[in-house]
């Protein structure tokens, strides 16, 4: 199965539309041996009835089936109910033989947010399940799922991303296909491709970026991605699943990190006291971890008196630790206070592991970020320390978590995810949004904890902390439920290639 992904042709008799890329991509596409043409939306630029017309018209030049989900810009001036008149169904299965493909509408009136909630999201679940004997599932939207490098500050995602993110995943789905920030990219989270398309006709790509759409093969083997230009270069990525997934430890067990977060101590009723005098107790008595890492928010509110009871905790733990602060730790006095009571928090080095702390909490807010001097700095020492297993430790999540309402929470999560990528990061440690969660992008398990010791969380597991065990071809993922102690599986992954020690 061989489909050209085409997106955000933004036709319009603006300058926003690029007349001779589209009919360029158009005649590349009806020259080609192409099964199958998906529009990941933003068809028209302002939804109107003059550009449905338009655009009706010139994707009557596609000589191949094609499938449309609608875009943010088509769902404008209520365009939505003109794109069901012009364009097609807003919803719809398509069969193949192996498979499937469910489109969805992830727009919202008049806003560029995403959102596949309520009522969808039930529709895409019931389908995901009708469809499940499908080898091959494919799911689209217009609405990205995972931030993106090189789209300026991360925003307009789905609100619900995390929770989207683990229906896909549960449900096996091998492919998620989107468009929305103008910028193609490939990753594999998991076993699932999620494929941006970049922009196929419309003036604004980003970075001096050209015009392009992706080339999707879909075969026995697996899933390739190939994005092409409109200048002719070609980009591609395959992506083969692996499975079966047998875990069987060899070897000694190397490294054991306690990694919790969100404790917010505070004399408020929602911090619970007691859990987390009985969490210290069962790191020092019974965990006994090389190493202790709080990811953010000890402190519910920057003022000097839950600094003093926070720091009584964490004295009392007798591992090493590396306390980063969270953006409720930035609050009133708190940057400083955080400093005089934790320290600025340093590079650890332990044996053939290295602990890489990156400040990403901002004064008064929860939006983080982590800037282009950090960036860089980042890469810098990823490079410098590549002959060690590199354990990158921030307060803000990097991949959407279920529950939480997701909205763009680090400013710049798509270039620092990037970098990390890129470098074949060994791990991350996150602890932001008070909720569990561990998916691999592409070669880099991302976990975060939930909150330890706060009720206000949303974690069905209750208060809970994490253990990563660290073997010699695997790391296991557990999180603890900070009360009764019973653990379940957060994540499990094998590690590929030259293990360090
Ligand atoms: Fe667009
Ligand atoms: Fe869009």
């Amino acid at each position: 199965m061989l489909i050209a992904h085409i997106s955000d042709t933004h036709i319009t008799n603006e300058v926003a539309f690029k007349a001779y890329a589209f009919d360029l991509i158009v005649n590349e596409i009806n020259t080609r041996p192409f099964d199958l043409v998906i529009h990941t939306g933003d068809v028209t630029n302002n939804g109107l009835r003059e550009e449905y017309e338009h655009a009706s018209y010139l994707l009557k030049k596609i000589e191949k089936p094609l499938i449309v989900a609608p875009g943010n810009h088509d769902a404008r001036n209520v365009g939505y109910e003109l794109f069901e008149r012009y364009i097609g169904p807003l919803f719809g299965v398509y069969e193949f033989k192996d498979g499937v493909i469910i489109w969805v509408d992830s727009t919202i009136p008049d806003l560029s947010d995403g959102r596949i909630g309520g009522y969808k999201f039930r529709w895409l679940k019931e389908k995901l399940e009708e469809y499940s004997n499908k080898k091959i599932k494919i799911a689209v939207a217009h609405h990205h799922l995972v931030p993106l490098p090189d789209t300026g500050r991360e925003r307009n995602v789905l609100y619900n991303a995390g929770d989207v993110l683990d229906l896909l995943l549960s449900h096996d789905v091998t492919l998620y296909m989107c468009g929305h920030k103008h910028v193609p990219n490939v990753y594999r989270v998991e076993d699932l491709v999620v494929a941006n398309a970049g922009c196929t006709s419309c003036r604004k790509t980003r970075k001096g970026d050209v015009n392009s759409y992706n080339i999707v093969k879909i075969s026995e083997k697996g899933v390739k991605v190939v994005i092409r230009r409109v200048t002719g270069e070609e980009k591609g990525k395959e992506h083969v699943p692996i499975r079966p997934k047998i875990f069987v430890p060899r070897g000694r067990r190397i490294f054991r990190i306690v990694h919790l977060s969100e404790s917010n101590v505070s004399d408020r009723k929602y911090f619970r006291k007691n859990v987390i005098e009985n969490v210290v107790k069962a790191i020092n008595e019974k965990y006994k971890p090389d190493l202790v890492i709080h990811c953010g928010d000890v402190v519910e509110k920057g003022i000097e008196r839950f600094f003093d009871m926070a720091i009584d905790y964490y004295e009392s733990i007798k591992s090493e630790k590396l306390v980063i602060p969270g953006h409720n730790d930035y609050t009133y006095l708190g940057p400083e206070l955080f400093r005089e009571y934790f320290g600025e928090p340093e590079i650890i080095e332990l044996n053939d592991f290295v602990f890489i702390p990156l400040i990403s909490a901002q004064y008064e807010t929860p939006i983080g970020v982590v800037g282009r001097i950090g960036q860089k700095m980042l890469a810098n020492l990823l490079e410098e320390y590549s002959e060690k297993f590199r354990v990158v430790v921030l307060h803000h999540n990097l991949v959407p978590i279920p529950r939480a309402k997701e909205i763009g929470y680090l400013e710049d999560a798509g270039n620092v995810l990037k970098i990390i990528t890129d470098a074949n990061t060994e791990l991350v440690l996150t602890g932001h949004g008070g909720n569990s969660h561990a998916v691999k992008v592409e070669s880099t398990p991302l976990v975060n904890a939930g909150s330890v010791s706060w009720e206000l969380h949303r974690n069905p597991f209750g208060n809970s902390f994490n253990i990563v065990d660290i073997y010699e071809d695997m790391i296991a993922v557990f999180e603890i439920q900070a009360t009764w102690g019973s653990r379940k599986l957060l994540g499990i992954w094998k590690i590929k290639g030259e293990v360090p020690w």
